[in-house]
């Protein structure tokens, strides 16, 4: 069993690169499944992610090719059945972005129910509804959603929250549906824009993609695309977080700063200093470190993909910091392990209260949940003696090679093997 193993108190220094972002990369694999031939991903990140996604496409009838950074998935080869089984959905909730572009493409899909989810309830009722305004008939027995609809046509769908996934199936669905779709509400993450792009490339006409309004002309038939993934604006946040912690001066690689605004303006506000340098970012921490209280929201807003890390971050600040997750319930996993790490974190329903200590001392620590494994690697940066992280897999789903990125600019930082998991 892998696990990381950090050896703490040590600034970072040196380069780090950020890669291709994964919650692009995912939905944009799934918008393959709308045209035949092959299309080209680049500046994929080697993520396992990546690679159930690419199961899940090849179970759907793609030839995947996957060699990172690029993914080529070419097809359809003989009759595509449009389901997507549970073994692979339970892995990934992403999954559920093939419903849209199969419905759409194929007149009917059947995919798993995601079920729940380490970090909240996850509901997909808002896909649902989009899609049943677009015409399809939706039904849900045994653990899985069937939708059937000789053609989509277009409609006005108004979302009661925005959700990422939820937006981004709405828009490829509509890409293929008859006439001319209003999507109201819609999430606006950068990934969000990213795949209106990709789209336009298709030949579906999106407009609006990345604001809380979409309108989407439905085409025919969509071509396939060659795409290069913009960065991961929650790499790259981790890494600022990292320096943050643990104090020193990296050069972060293609950072996508534009995308990371809400998450900087915070970091400078507790004394890490984040400057451009061409198309790369300059992260330092300017002195003491100082706390800052954070609410996370749907993008503009604070994301909830960096909660964890700036609570590691600010376990180890002078003074209190408040951090109020309102995007998902239960999304403090990590506050019981960084408590053993020497935290002190009280938490009250979704607000988390942290007073920070001037230093965490190493632990055997459990990754439950990815995000949380990063903020659990950060916290190790900044600890006295070993941590070990436990239950790597959370981490591979969505960091490529932390350890070696982190070894690369100074920091103790490598994986090793267990010998066994404690139950
Ligand atoms: C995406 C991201 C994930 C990120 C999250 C919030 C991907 C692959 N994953 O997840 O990393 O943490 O956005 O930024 O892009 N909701 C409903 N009904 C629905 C759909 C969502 O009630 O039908 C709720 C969720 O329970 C949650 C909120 O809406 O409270 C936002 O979730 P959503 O934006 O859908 O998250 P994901 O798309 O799953």
């Amino acid at each position: 069993m892998d696990a990381i193993r950090v050896r703490g108190a040590r600034q970072l220094k040196g380069t780090i690169r950020v890669g291709g972002a994964k919650n692009a990369a995912l939905p944009i694999l799934c918008a393959t499944l709308l045209s035949d031939g092959e299309s080209l991903l680049r500046n994929v990140p080697g993520l396992r992610d990546i690679e159930t996604t690419a199961a899940l496409l090849r179970v759907l009838g793609r030839d995947v090719t996957v060699s990172i950074p690029e993914v080529r998935v070419h097809g359809p080869k003989g009759t595509v059945v449009p389901e997507a089984p549970y073994e692979l959905v339970r892995q990934m909730r992403a999954s559920v972005l093939v419903l849209g572009p199969l419905v759409a493409r194929y007149g009917r899909a059947k995919v798993s129910l995601p079920g729940g989810c380490q970090i909240g309830a996850r509901p997909v009722d808002q896909h649902l509804l989009g899609l049943e305004a677009l015409g399809a008939k939706i039904t849900v027995e045994h653990g899985y959603i069937l939708a059937e609809a000789p053609r989509l046509r277009g409609a006005e769908v108004a979302f009661d929250l925005p959700t990422v996934t939820g937006t981004e199936n709405l828009m490829m669905a509509a890409s293929l549906a008859k006439g001319r779709t209003t999507l109201v509400n819609c999430a606006r993450e950068p990934e969000v824009e990213e795949l209106g792009r990709v789209l336009n490339k298709m030949g579906a006409r999106v407009e609006g993609a990345g604001t809380s309004i979409i309108h989407i002309h439905g085409a025919d038939e969509l071509e396939p695309f060659d795409h290069a993934i913009i960065a991961d604006r929650i790499e790259a946040g981790t890494f600022m977080a990292a320096v943050g912690a643990a104090g020193g001066d990296i050069l972060l690689e293609h950072a996508p700063l534009d995308d990371l605004e809400p998450v900087i303006v915070k970091l400078r506000r507790v004394g890490v200093g984040v400057e451009r340098e061409g198309e790369h970012a300059r992260v330092q921490r300017l002195g003491p470190l100082n706390s800052a209280d954070v609410t996370t929201a749907p993008h503009p807003g604070f994301p909830t993909d960096m909660q964890a890390q700036f609570m590691a971050m600010m376990c180890v600040a002078g003074g209190r910091a408040v951090m109020t997750e309102t995007v998902f319930e239960n999304r403090f996993m990590h506050v019981p392990e960084l408590g053993r790490m020497g935290a002190h974190i009280q938490t009250h329903n979704n607000t988390a209260v942290i007073d920070g200590v001037p230093r965490l001392s190493g632990a055997s620590v459990m990754a439950t949940d990815l995000r949380a494994s990063a903020s659990l690697v950060i916290a190790g940066l900044v600890a006295e003696g070993e941590t070990i992280v436990r239950r790597v897999y959370h981490l591979d789903r969505g960091y490529e090679a932390i350890e070696k990125k982190l070894a690369g600019a100074g920091a103790d930082v490598t994986r090793v093997q267990l010998e066994s998991e404690p139950a």
